[in-house]
């Protein structure tokens, strides 16, 4: 039996920090957002570290940060970086915390709240081409590294916590 987290893993904008936030007060967990942690790790922002050192220097900085939650987590919501699942080894830390809830939504809705965000470099430039294609290529590797997928789009915070402890419940 895995230990017993909840992880939630989904595309930029899909609030995974909104929901994984509210969820925790309510379940009397803990919370934790793994892009929060590295910056404050750091000291810098998330779009100055790939500015200064690169993406795969962030990817490598997310792996370190799951191997040192991985024993000292308990009770916890973790919120991931979007891409966090991406690395395989990555997912499988993910899964061996505790449950993978996949938030999934539309490009529609995640545009429609990224708009105008300066802070996700990976959409720096044309949103609409960048989040189609990024969305493409990870929405199977959201699926296949969750347990659960809720979707999302069209609820509120409330409605999408609720799914995810009738899923907890459940087991
Ligand atoms: C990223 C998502 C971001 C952050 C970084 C890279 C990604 O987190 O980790 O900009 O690769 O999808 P959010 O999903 O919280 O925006």
């Amino acid at each position: 039996m895995s230990a017993d987290n909840i992880i939630l893993i989904g595309f930029m904008g899909s609030g995974k920090s909104a929901v994984g936030r509210k969820l925790a007060r309510d379940m009397n967990y803990r919370f934790a957002d793994t892009d929060q942690i590295i910056e404050e790790t750091e000291g810098m922002k998330i779009k100055d570290i790939f500015e200064k050192h690169g993406e795969e220097h962030f990817r490598d900085l997310e792996t370190k940060l799951l191997k040192s939650l991985l024993e000292k987590t308990r009770r916890t919501v973790l919120s991931t970086g979007g891409g966090m699942p991406v690395r395989e080894e990555n997912a499988g830390l993910l899964r061996s915390m505790g449950k993978v809830f996949y938030l999934k939504t539309s490009k529609e809705t995640i545009i429609g709240r990224l708009h105008g965000d300066e802070s996700r470099p990976l959409l720096k430039g044309n949103l609409d081409e960048k989040a189609e294609r990024l969305l493409k290529s990870r929405e199977p590797i959201y699926e296949r590294a969750a347990d659960i997928t809720i979707n999302t789009d069209g609820k509120t915070i409330d409605e999408i916590i609720n799914e995810i402890k009738m899923h907890i419940r459940r087991d």
